[in-house]
């Protein structure tokens, strides 16, 4: 990252304030300073605290200009129409990830004819934020069906994150409150568990006998692999976000990766960014979700996990429709040949839809 000119922090300075300069370091240029000082005095005026309101804002700018990402500063981050609640030790939810749910949530209203009932299933749920979005979107869309949710993660204080996530958007008036439809209209829990325990799966049967009809299984898993997250991850992430979302472990606690190892049977070489893609594959191969997305870190990722898909480890089968979404799913682009809303490629001799624009962010599969 190149160092910032003196002359830089001068006019932060003169033509904003000294707090503006205080934020250049984490905000590299004047616009983004002073919108960030604003956004910083107004969240200090619409909350309530003892300390005065100057001082806040000075502590929050020091918090901000030593790299801390703004949505932890700020204590949120807008999801769609939802205000998500962000926490040291909980990803903060990335627009891209906002940016396929609402896409999802369009798909699954298309449907027809309209389904009896809907059953998502999204495992890494980190904040809640999927689950909470397609939750908001779908009540809007298919009012009076009976939805079910379920979020999951291994990380305790994302757990509690998710369900204060869930609390305060009601309190927003962005969800409504559990009373106001009958509790076997809408059904949203965040479960503590490890996706590779050999015990998920079970559970999951057990505690949603509908499983069954999976309609959706959605997975943002941690996708960098350590070298990635060494030499190319960008600093803030690095310092401040948790290693868990982003890192797989080099071994995992149960799944096919293990089996791999303790049995040695299978050579079969992952690369270490996609350890958890084996797995969810597994997952998907037993409950068989009629529709499956999951986030990739970018195209070479996705096309792994599409070669991931022959496998005969992942055994998961009947999906006709394979395709890779770009971060902005819904996006048509222009080209010589006019307006473009998606292209084809082939992978592994299977033919693969690309969608919207920008970089390689989820891999979709559909046997709807
Ligand atoms: C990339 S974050 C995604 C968070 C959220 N879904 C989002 O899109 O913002 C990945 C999440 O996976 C969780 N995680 C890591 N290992 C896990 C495991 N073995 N089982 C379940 N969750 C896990 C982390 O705690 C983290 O919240």
């Amino acid at each position: 990252m190149p160092r910032l000119p003196p002359s830089l922090f001068w006019r932060a300075r003169r033509e904003i304030s000294p707090m503006a300069a205080q934020l250049l370091p984490a905000c590299r240029d004047l616009q983004s300073a002073a919108n960030e000082l604003r956004w910083i005095r107004e969240h200090v005026q619409d909350t309530k605290s003892p300390i005065p309101a100057g001082l806040r804002v000075w502590q929050l700018v020091e918090k901000r200009g030593r790299g801390i990402p703004l949505q932890y500063v700020l204590g949120t981050q807008p999801f769609g129409d939802l205000e998500i609640k962000c926490r040291p030790g909980v990803l903060i939810p990335r627009p891209e990830t906002e940016a396929y749910t609402l896409h999802l949530a369009s798909l699954l209203s298309q449907d027809q004819p309209p389904p009896s009932s809907l059953s998502i299933l999204d495992l890494c749920t980190g904040t809640g934020c999927i689950p909470l979005l397609l939750l908001q979107s779908l009540l809007a869309s298919h009012p009076g069906t009976p939805i079910s949710l379920h979020g999951i993660d291994i990380s305790p204080h994302a757990i509690n994150l998710a369900r204060a996530n869930h609390a305060h958007n009601i309190s927003l008036h962005h969800l409504p409150p559990p009373s106001s439809s009958s509790p076997s209209t809408t059904r949203l829990t965040f479960s503590q568990l490890d996706i590779f325990s050999p015990s998920l799966i079970p559970h999951l049967l057990q505690s949603q006998p509908q499983i069954g009809e999976l309609d959706l299984l959605v997975s943002n898993p941690p996708y960098i692999s350590p070298t990635e997250f060494i030499h190319s991850t960008a600093r803030a992430v690095r310092n401040h976000e948790p290693r868990l979302a982003l890192v797989p472990p080099p071994s995992t606690g149960g799944g096919s990766q293990q089996q791999q190892q303790q049995g040695g049977i299978t050579t079969e070489f992952h690369h270490p960014a996609d350890i958890f893609y084996t797995r969810l594959l597994e997952i998907a191969a037993t409950l068989k979700p009629k529709r499956v997305l999951m986030e990739v870190g970018g195209w070479e990722q996705a096309v792994r996990v599409i070669r991931l898909l022959e496998g005969s480890s992942s055994g998961v089968k009947g999906y006709g429709t394979v395709e890779i979404w770009r971060d902005e799913p819904a996006a048509s682009f222009s080209s010589s040949l006019g307006t473009i809303k998606e292209e084809k490629v082939v992978v592994g001799g299977r033919e693969v839809v690309v969608r919207g624009e920008g970089r390689g962010r989820a891999v979709y599969l559909s046997r709807v």
